[in-house]
């Protein structure tokens, strides 16, 4: 990763060219610079305007934003609307009925086409047929699914009657499964017998099957699977129901259900610094905006574009950017069911040609894989691939490195596109930073500016703002409308984690370190908490060393994160058995099953790259483990901070040593 000095001294501005500043949704810097002002001068007038130009209102709304329980924020609270509505019947009225809307491209390559038409006809007779089963407004589904039309068609089923879905990434296990069904009180869980990746099938009913095993999710009334595979699955009469057979017979047509603008559409587990992963709940209105809007401003999206977001709908990317954010802004777009290196490097470079792609988001982790794998197989290098479709090129997830950013730029953008370094999080409901493509000067690393609307600031610990240069903690002064509204279950725990007291209660705080160069362009730092960055996943250190100590072998353990050229981070996990610290043979057998057992209590995406083991962990005194100084011996540098507080000094050194 790059150092603060490295970044701020970047030189390279690439601006758009005439042409395309001359064809954009926000066309150059003075039209974005109008709408900063306007959003300056009339704060809720710029919002209201957006609200009303962009979605369609059942019951139009009279205030804006409500601030009396802030950090509580409500938005539009009086409006009312159908988020599938938005999405789908809105785009059988304005022409786009028989337009495309998703392109399935499953991991064989199989196509599989479905227009507007015909996805509201699915989503009606799904909705339909879970509305029979009695679901209905306010309920909490859990979507645990591949990606596949079929998880879409669940999402806007589920916001079409007002059902609060929660979707759990297909790679999360059993017990993480569990924990979400029950935290979330879901009384129906949608899911399918197997997914298939790389040409390999994995199981996902087995899993929920597994869940209920653990106990707890009695309120569960139906498993809704889809049959993607056929693979064998245990099944429950009256429980369990084929999801064709629940759309069978029902009508295309289910009469979407009005909900209030802050009706909540989706919970989102993500990990935080403690404890369990929280259930970040997201309302209907502001969110739909926001994503309807940044498909515009930020991918500069016209009706004739073949757009494509690589994220899973697992996660908070492919909520906004596939489920949603296309679809309300009548998008055609690429779904992809398989991975980046199957059958082979190119499968991504393959697919943009093959299907004319013409905006292309992904994330920097798959980047730098392919950057590798082009160079260990030149036969699919992108230079084989015909990528002149290509208009702009996108990044999220994590910070991008200068390296990366100019063979994105130069290799698959021909030096033609703009990339867009799309900063933003599951909280933030879609894009706060990042480049507009007609507009914005692009610096290879940096994110740039914020979105119009979008009061990004750096501040210190006393939310003072820090010069140009200074560096400090990422926050956002004045609400917005797609941001989290609160943590499911957990009022206190937002206001603490977000809205901290040390900054006045009313500034949220993203839990990111940045800087910021002398033209005003913001830089990510990384997290400033415990939560890890891995290939663009978020996971809590916490939450791996509770499940490391879950295992009857593990006394204690401590778990930080390590810089690593693939993926951004790596976790590495320093670990005191119960019993006498193994000799080298045995401790790499131990490993081994420590990362098995990490990855059957979170999922594979959290097993540590590297466990050592050590008699003791490094402590004060008073017993605080230092982890600022495993952060150090991770990297294998030697510790040259004070350590005459520690209680056991010499630990370092045996903790130095990799297995
Ligand atoms: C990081 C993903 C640098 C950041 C949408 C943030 C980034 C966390 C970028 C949120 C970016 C995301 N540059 N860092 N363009 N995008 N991050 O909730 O640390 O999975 O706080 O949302 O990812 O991750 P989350």
């Amino acid at each position: 990763m790059s150092t603060i000095d490295s970044v701020l001294t970047e030189t390279r501005v690439f601006q758009p060219s005439a042409d395309f500043v001359k064809q954009a949704n926000v066309p150059g810097m003075a039209a974005y610079q109008a709408l900063c002002d306007e959003a300056e001068r009339d704060f809720e007038g710029f919002w209201a305007r957006l609200a009303r130009e962009t979605l369609q209102w059942s019951k139009p709304f009279t205030r804006t934003l409500d601030e009396s329980n802030a950090p509580f924020y409500k938005w539009f609270d009086d409006g009312e609307l159908n988020v599938s509505y938005n999405c789908l019947d809105v785009n059988l009225a304005n022409g786009n009925a028989d337009k495309v809307a998703i392109i399935f491209e499953s991991d064989d390559g199989t196509v599989t086409r479905v227009t507007y038409r015909e996805l509201h006809a699915r989503v009606g007779r799904f909705a339909n047929g879970i509305k029979a089963l009695g679901y209905k407004k306010g309920d909490r589904s859990i979507i645990y699914m591949p990606m596949s039309i079929e998880a879409v068609v669940a999402m806007q089923a589920c916001a079409r009657l007002g059902i609060t879905h929660s979707v759990v990434f297909g790679g999360f296990s059993a017990k993480s499964l569990q924990e979400r069904i029950i935290d979330v009180g879901a009384t129906l869980v949608i899911t399918a017998d197997e997914q298939v990746r790389g040409g390999k099938t994995i199981p996902l009913k087995p899993a929920v099957e597994e869940a209920f095993a653990m106990g707890g999710c009695e309120a569960v009334r139906n498993v809704v699977v889809y049959r993607r595979t056929g693979g064998k699955v245990a099944w429950t009469e009256g429980r369990d129901l084929w999801m064709h057979d629940v759309e069978k017979g029902q009508s295309d047509q289910c009469e979407p259900v009005q909900v209030e603008a802050e009706h909540p559409l989706f919970v989102l587990y993500t990990s935080g610094s403690t404890g369990k992963p929280k259930g970040v709940q997201h309302a209907s209105a502001g969110y739909l905006l926001w994503a309807a809007l940044t498909m515009k401003w930020t991918f500069d999206l016209k009706p004739s574009d073949v757009y494509w977001c690589t994220a899973d709908v697992g996660w908070v990317t492919g909520h906004t950017y596939i489920a949603y954010g296309p679809l309300a802004v009548g998008a055609t777009q690429i779904v992809f069911e398989g991975v980046p290196t199957y059958p082979n490097a190119g499968r991504f470079w393959e697919t943009i040609q093959k299907h004319g792609c013409t905006i292309f988001y992904t994330a920097p982790t798959a980047i730098r894989s392919l950057i590798k794998a082009a160079e260990a197989s030149p036969d699919h290098h992108p230079k084989k691939y015909d990528l002149s479709s290509l208009r702009v090129i996108g990044s999220v997830g994590e910070p991008i490195n200068p390296e990366a950013w100019m063979w994105y730029y130069n290799n698959i953008g021909g030096g033609r596109c703009p990339v867009v370094d799309t900063w933003w999080q599951t909280e933030t409901g879609g894009h706060m930073i990042t480049p507009l493509p007609g507009a914005t000067g692009l610096k290879p690393g940096s994110c740039t500016l914020p979105l119009p609307g979008i009061m990004a600031a750096i501040v210190d610990e006393t939310g003072e703002d820090v010069e140009l240069g200074k560096g400090g903690f990422l926050v956002v002064k004045r609400p917005w409308p797609a941001m989290i509204r609160t943590i499911w279950g957990d009022p206190e725990r937002f206001k603490k984690s977000y809205y901290p007291e040390e900054l006045g209660g009313t500034c949220y705080l993203a839990g990111d370190g940045a800087n910021r160069d002398t033209d005003g362009y913001f830089w990510i730092m990384g997290r400033i908490d415990d939560v890890l960055n891995v290939s663009g996943h978020r996971l809590g250190t916490m939450e791996v060393e509770s499940a490391l100590v879950a295992h009857p072998m593990v006394a204690e353990a401590a778990v930080v994160g390590r810089p690593d050229d693939l993926t951004g981070e790596a976790v590495v996990a320093f670990v005191v058995l119960k019993r006498a610290r193994p000799d080298d043979a045995e401790a790499m057998e131990i490993a081994k099953e420590l990362r098995n057992w990490v990855a059957k209590e979170i999922g594979p995406i959290a097993k540590p790259k590297e466990i050592r083991f050590g008699d003791n962990l490094p402590k004060t005194r008073s017993g605080k483990i230092m982890r600022r100084l495993l952060r150090v011996v991770a990297k294998g540098e030697s510790v040259t901070q004070d350590v005459s507080t520690l209680e056991n000094p010499a630990i370092l050194e045996q903790l130095g040593k990799a297995l």
